[in-house]
Parts: C-alpha cells; structure tokens; sequence
C-alpha cells in the first residue's frame, strides 16, 4: 500500500528517511531497539509509523521522522521545553512519595530511591528539594524568582507555569543533605554535584540543563535538577557526550519562547498529547 502522497514521497523513501531517523537517534547503542514491525502507512491523514522496541518514529510530510514519544506527555521521553508547552490542565494520572511531601511518577520515585541510596552508600548524602510541581505551584515558584530575581534572569532560571518539567513528574531537584551548602546557588562545587554528573544515568537520570547550553535547552546550569528518561537512554546520552534530550532526540533548539503571547500559548506548533 502507498500513500496518498505517493508520487512525492513513495513508501520506500519514507522507510529509509525512518530508517536515518532510528540510526541518528544512535537506537543501535539501546535506546530504541530492533524495530518491531513494518513501517505502517495510513493514506487518509498522510503519516507513517515504525514501531521499535523502545519507542515509535513516525512520519508526517511537514514534520519528517520523529520519536512519537517525544510527543507524549505521558511517556518517560517527553520533552517539555520553551517551544513544548504542556496541554492546559495537564496532571500525571500516579503519582507517589519519594521523600516527606515529594512525589515522582512512580517509575521515576522508584529510581530516585534508588540513586538516593547508591549516592548515600558512596558517601554523598542528597535530599530532594522539589519534585513534582502542579501548574499552580509552577506559577506560583515562578511568580517569586520574579520577584527575586528580576523578570530576565527569572526567565533562563525557572519556567513559566505548563513549561517546567517538573509538572510531569519526571524531575527532581536535589541539595545536600547536610553540610555548609543549603542552596542552589552553591551546588555546582559540592561533592553532591560531581557524583550526580558521574552516577545519575546509571539511575536513568539525566542532568537536564548543562552548562553552556542555554540556547538550546532554554536554561543555565542546573546541576541539580534531574530528568528521569530512563536507564537506556541516559545510558546512551552519557556514553556519546550528548548534551541535551534535544540534542539526542534531533529537536529544535528552544532558547527562548518564540512568538509568545505572554507565554502560554508559545510553541503550541508542537502541541504535546
Ligand atoms: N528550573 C527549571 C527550569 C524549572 O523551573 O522547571
Ligand atoms: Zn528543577
């Protein structure tokens, strides 16, 4: 079967344009497995999909190949950034404790636990500072480094309400359990520090705002804040040096919010589901 478009874009092209996609996604390493499935085409709304072990790329004529999941607001891949706002209302359907009044969706707890107990073991004591935020407790946070902080430095420092990560419920942020640094603002010299950038992809955490990549995450330097993905594709970023889930997943750089109309409706071009 070819799609409607078959004369631009025969399903064969389509293949080895997903095939490029997979490869470029470095799914040989383990992110994305050994595809499961044929590519599958349907004619009426002109998109393909191949189904891999981790994940779908699927194929629209505007988009090109893409990681569906990245899409997805449920899925562990989601990329929530400047240009990726979440749906309005959006709230994780489970969510479960990780530390007093903490909460992580409950694969991304269990892993916490987990890194927490390993980076005790070593000797680094953390505690989670903050981790899933509702939308209103996104506003409210952002409303106060306003504040704090003025409009422009608040602007690469925290997101505006359905722009953080931390409304998924796939990240964290961590301090010193104990010792002289109780804040952020000092976390980058701390032993904490330098074990969660050598550890925290064994955990399938990812550290989500490196330094020197504002322009393409949006942020600076959060040395701090974790972004649960999952443990094959942390693995895969940590071993190739990649810097960001943008960099890794092929999507646009988002520094800024682009056209935004104070904010809320920026970058609904690529509405998350
Ligand atoms: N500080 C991070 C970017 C947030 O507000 O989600
Ligand atoms: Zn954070």
């Amino acid at each position: 079967m070819l799609p409607a478009h078959a004369s631009h874009e025969p399903e064969q092209v389509v293949a080895s344009t997903i095939t490029e996609h997979w490869r470029s996604l470095r799914a040989e390493r383990g992110f994305l497995g050994e595809p499961q499935g044929e590519l599958l085409c349907d004619v009426a709304v002109r998109r393909c999909a191949q189904e891999f072990a981790g994940g779908t790329i699927a194929w629209d004529p505007v988009r090109g190949p893409h990681l569906a999941a990245a899409d997805r607001v449920a899925s562990r891949y989601v990329v929530v950034n400047k240009h990726r706002p979440l749906p309005q209302g959006y709230a994780p359907a489970k969510l479960r404790e990780v530390a007093p009044g903490q909460r992580l969706v409950p694969a991304a707890a269990r892993r916490a636990e987990a890194l927490l107990a390993a980076a005790a073991d070593d000797g680094v004591a953390l505690r989670v500072a903050s981790a899933y935020r509702s939308t209103a407790d996104q506003a409210a946070a952002f409303r106060r480094w306003s504040r704090v902080l003025g409009p422009e430095r608040a602007a690469v420092q925290s997101a505006r309400p359905r722009h953080s990560e931390h409304e998924t419920g796939l990240a964290l942020d961590l301090l010193p359990a104990a010792g002289e640094c109780q804040e952020f603002a000092c976390f980058a010299d701390t032993a904490q520090a330098r074990w969660l950038a050598e550890h925290a992809h064994e955990h399938g955490f990812v550290v989500r705002y490196p330094e020197g990549q504002e322009d393409v995450t949006g942020f600076t330097y959060e040395p701090w804040h974790l972004r649960f993905v999952g443990e094959p594709l942390a693995r895969d970023m940590h071993a190739l040096g990649s810097t960001s889930l943008e960099e890794h997943l092929d999507l646009e750089p988002a520094g800024t919010y682009d056209g935004s109309q104070a904010g809320v409706l920026a970058g609904d071009r690529q509405p998350l589901r």
